[in-house]
Parts: C-alpha cells; sequence; structure tokens
C-alpha cells in the first residue's frame, strides 16, 4: 500500500471526534498504520485483516478523529474503568500533525476515565507530548517487559 505524504494540511481544519465507534474502517486504520511507520504496507490475509480491528472492537474506549469521512486520528484504552487504564495505538496522520489532534485524542480519554492511573508504553521524543498532558516518569525500578505483535514492522528488533 502507498504511503501518504507527509506534506501538511494548511486549510483551516475542522475535526470531529467520535468515542462511540470501535470498529473503525479497516482500509483507513491500516493507511494510518502505514504512514506512522507502524506497519510496513504489506498485503494482509483475510485472516490478519480481521485481526487488525478486534484490538479496537474489544478495547473499553476507542476515540477517533475525523476531517470530514477522512479518518486522520485514533487511539485505544483498555480500562477497568476505575483502577487501571492504558492507552495504546495513538497516532495522527502525518500531515494532520502538530494541530492539537493528539492531545484532544488523549484529553477525552483521560476525562472519561477520571481518577484512574494511566499507563502508556511510548519512545523516542514522545514522552514530552505525554508529560504535556499530565503523565510523568514510573519509579527507577520498574521495568517493562514484552513480547512483540505480528502486526507491527521490526517487531523482532
Ligand atoms: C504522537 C502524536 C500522536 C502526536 O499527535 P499530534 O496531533 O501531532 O500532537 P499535538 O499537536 O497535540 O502536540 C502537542 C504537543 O506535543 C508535541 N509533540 C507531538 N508529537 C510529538 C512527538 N512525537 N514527540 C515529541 N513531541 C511531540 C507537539 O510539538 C506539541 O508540543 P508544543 O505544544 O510544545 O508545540 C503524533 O505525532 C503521531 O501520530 N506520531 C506517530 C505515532 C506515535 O508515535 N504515537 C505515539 C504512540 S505512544
Amino acid at each position: 500500500m502507498r504511503k501518504l505524504s507527509a506534506q501538511k494540511v494548511s486549510v483551516r481544519m475542522n475535526i470531529s471526534y467520535n468515542d462511540v465507534m470501535k470498529d473503525l474502517p479497516f482500509g483507513q486504520l491500516y493507511e494510518l498504520f502505514i504512514a506512522v511507520g507502524w506497519s510496513d504496507g504489506g498485503e494482509l490475509s483475510d485472516n490478519m485483516k480481521a485481526g487488525f480491528i478486534k484490538p479496537w472492537i474489544h478495547s473499553t474506549l476507542v476515540v477517533s478523529a475525523w476531517d470530514g469521512d477522512r479518518l486522520v486520528g485514533a487511539v485505544r484504552v483498555l480500562s477497568d474503568t476505575i483502577f487501571r487504564s492504558v492507552i495504546y495505538d495513538l497516532l495522527v496522520a502525518p500531515e494532520y500533525q502538530g494541530n492539537g489532534i493528539g492531545s484532544e485524542l488523549v484529553r477525552r480519554c483521560l476525562e472519561r476515565f477520571p481518577g484512574s492511573g494511566w499507563l502508556v508504553c511510548t519512545e523516542g521524543e514522545t514522552p514530552y507530548f505525554y508529560k504535556k498532558l499530565g503523565f510523568t516518569g514510573m519509579k527507577e525500578t520498574d521495568t517493562v517487559l514484552g513480547i512483540p505483535c505480528k502486526y507491527f514492522a521490526n517487531s523482532t528488533e
């Protein structure tokens, strides 16, 4: 699949947010994954396509951002609604980044489960983004371990 152009959107945006729909359109969501480099755009088998959308359907909360009928951002949360909430797969189309859409997606998640503890696994410069939204570093003694997912590019690195 083709990579989205990273040319910034210069027109005034009218973004709407949806916190009800979990069954996001596979094609548009997959394009977003390719655009941010999480997927290499390889053809997926029907089984993999069906599996790709299941994590979203089974999440506690999905918030998506739309420019008309174009999906331009999304995030999902697994939460017990009171104690623990974990943010996964926050992404904004590259040409829409830097306009507050990512922050708004996360803010809508935090507002849904106020008082909950929140976790997110991130890397590179992205902690700066989350710290602006109130996230802080965990104890130095905490170690995050994992097993990579077959859907993600470079998952064996
Ligand atoms: C991270 C991401 C969702 C942010 O979305 P966005 O709509 O561009 O974010 P915002 O416009 O709300 O940015 C808010 C602030 O965070 C900063 N910021 C945004 N993305 C950042 C990043 N990747 N690293 C560091 N800072 C970032 C912005 O510069 C802005 O700071 P400022 O207010 O000082 O100017 C987007 O960059 C993205 O999709 N990245 C690729 C996928 C990814 O890494 N997701 C995170 C998984 S944990």
